[in-house]
C-alpha cells in the first residue's frame, strides 16, 4: 500500500506545483487579494479568488478589473494564484480566461457549484449541472482561452462542483468525469453537498472518496472543514489530493498554521487584534478609508469571536464597530482592548 501524502507535501495541479495541500476556498465578496495574502502568510499552498463574472471581464468592467482581479506581488511570491470565474457562455469564458491568464493567473477555476438563484438561474454556477454538455463546452473554452492568451507559462484549469442539484443526486460526480476526460480539466474541487442544501448538513465524504478513486485527476475536497481535526479526518477518509478551507478560515488564518506548521492552541488576544489591525490597513489600501469602513463590517464578527470576551462585552463591541462611520472609532475601540490585553499578559 502506498503511504498517503501529508498535508505539508507539495503536489502537481496539472502543470503547476502547489507547495502544500491546504488551500483557501473561493469566498464571494471576501476572497480578495489581501484575504488570500493573509491565508498565504499563515502557510496556505494556494488561495482561490472570490468568484468573478466572466461577462464583466469580457466587457472590461473597470471596477471588476481593478478590484476583483487585483493580484498583489506579495501574494504571488507566496505561491500560485488561482482566479475563479463564473459564466454560462463558452465564447465569453474563453475571452475571460485569456484575460486572467494575461494578468497573471496560474490557475483558472470555474464555478459550477454556486447555488445562489441570481447565478444558478442564468445557467452558471450550480445551474451547469442541469446542462452538462454546456458545462463541458465552458470548461473547454476556458482551457482554449488560457492557451490563446499568449503567455509562456502553462495555466491550469480546474472546476469547482457540487455533488448534485438535489440531495441524493450524483450529477456532479458524473460531470466531474466528463470535465476531466472530455475537456481536459486538471483537477476538480468537490463540495459533496447538493446545491439545494447550500452550506447546511454533513458533506458526503464517501462520495468524495469514490470520486478520488475513480477520477483520473486530483480531487480537492471542500465542505465541513471547520477545524484541524475535521480537516485531518476528511483528508484521511477521502484520500483527496488537497483540502480547501472556507468558513473554518474566516478570520482564522491560524488554522493554516495549525495544519501546516504544527502551531498549537488558539491565538492570543494580542495576535487576534494584530491580525485585525493588519486587515483594516489592507482594506484601506484596497478600497480607500470610506469604502473600507463599510466593507470591513462583515469581517469584525469573525475576529471578535476569538477575543475571549464575555458575551455582553462582545455584543457591545460588535455594535460599536458596526456603527462606526469612520475607522478612527474602530481603531480606538480596538486599541483600548489591546491595552487590556497587554495588562493581562
Ligand atoms: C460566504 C461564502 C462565500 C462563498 N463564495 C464562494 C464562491 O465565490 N465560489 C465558490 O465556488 N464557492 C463559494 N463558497 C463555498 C465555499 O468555497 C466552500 O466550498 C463551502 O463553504 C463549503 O466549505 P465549508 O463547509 O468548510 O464552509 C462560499 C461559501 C461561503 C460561506
Amino acid at each position: 500500500m502506498p503511504i498517503p501524502p501529508q498535508l505539508t507535501e507539495s503536489w502537481f495541479l496539472g502543470p503547476i506545483e502547489v507547495p502544500n495541500r491546504v488551500l483557501l476556498a473561493p469566498l464571494a465578496g471576501i476572497g480578495n487579494w489581501f484575504v488570500r495574502l493573509q491565508a498565504k502568510r499563515y502557510g496556505a499552498g494556494m488561495a482561490v479568488s472570490e468568484m468573478v463574472s466572466s461577462h464583466a471581464i469580457h466587457h472590461r468592467n473597470e471596477r471588476t478589473l481593478r478590484e476583483l482581479l487585483r493580484i498583489d506581488a506579495r501574494e504571488r511570491e507566496a505561491g500560485p494564484i488561482s482566479i475563479q470565474l463564473f459564466g454560462e457562455e463558452p465564447a465569453v469564458m474563453r475571452s475571460a480566461a485569456a484575460h486572467v491568464a494575461r494578468v497573471g493567473a496560474d490557475a483558472i477555476d470555474i464555478n459550477m457549484g454556486c447555488p445562489v438563484p441570481k447565478v444558478a438561474k442564468t445557467g452558471a454556477g450550480a445551474g451547469m449541472l442541469a446542462d452538462p454538455d454546456r458545462a463541458v463546452a465552458v470548461a473547454r473554452a476556458a482551457r482554449e482561452g488560457a492557451l490563446d492568451a499568449g503567455v509562456t507559462r502553462a495555466v491550469a484549469v480546474t472546476v469547482k462542483l457540487r455533488s448534485g442539484l438535489r440531495a441524493g443526486e450524483r450529477s456532479g460526480f458524473d460531470l466531474a468525469h466528463r470535465l476531466v476526460v472530455e475537456a481536459g480539466v486538471d483537477a476538480i474541487a468537490f463540495h459533496p453537498r447538493s446545491a439545494a442544501v447550500q452550506h447546511r448538513g454533513r458533506p458526503d465524504y464517501d462520495l468524495a472518496a469514490e470520486l478520488v478513486r475513480t477520477l483520473p485527476a486530483p480531487v480537492i475536497l471542500t465542505g465541513g472543514l471547520s477545524d484541524a481535526a475535521s480537516v485531518r479526518a476528511a483528508f484521511d477518509r477521502t484520500g483527496a489530493a488537497a483540502v480547501m478551507l472556507a468558513r473554518g478560515a474566516l478570520g482564522n488564518p491560524w488554522l493554516f498554521a495549525e495544519l501546516l506548521a504544527g502551531r498549537e492552541g488558539p491565538p492570543t488576544r494580542a495576535e487576534v487584534l494584530g491580525e485585525l489591525d493588519w486587515t483594516i490597513d489592507r482594506a484601506v489600501e484596497h478600497l480607500g478609508a470610506e469604502r473600507a469602513t463599510r466593507y470591513l463590517r462583515k469581517f469584525y464578527p469573525w475576529y471578535l469571536a476569538r477575543l475571549g470576551l464575555a458575551p455582553a462585552e462582545r455584543r457591545a463591541l460588535q455594535e460599536r464597530l458596526q456603527r462606526s462611520d469612520a475607522l478612527e472609532g474602530v481603531r480606538g475601540a480596538l486599541a483600548h482592548l489591546q491595552e487590556h490585553a497587554a495588562v493581562a499578559a
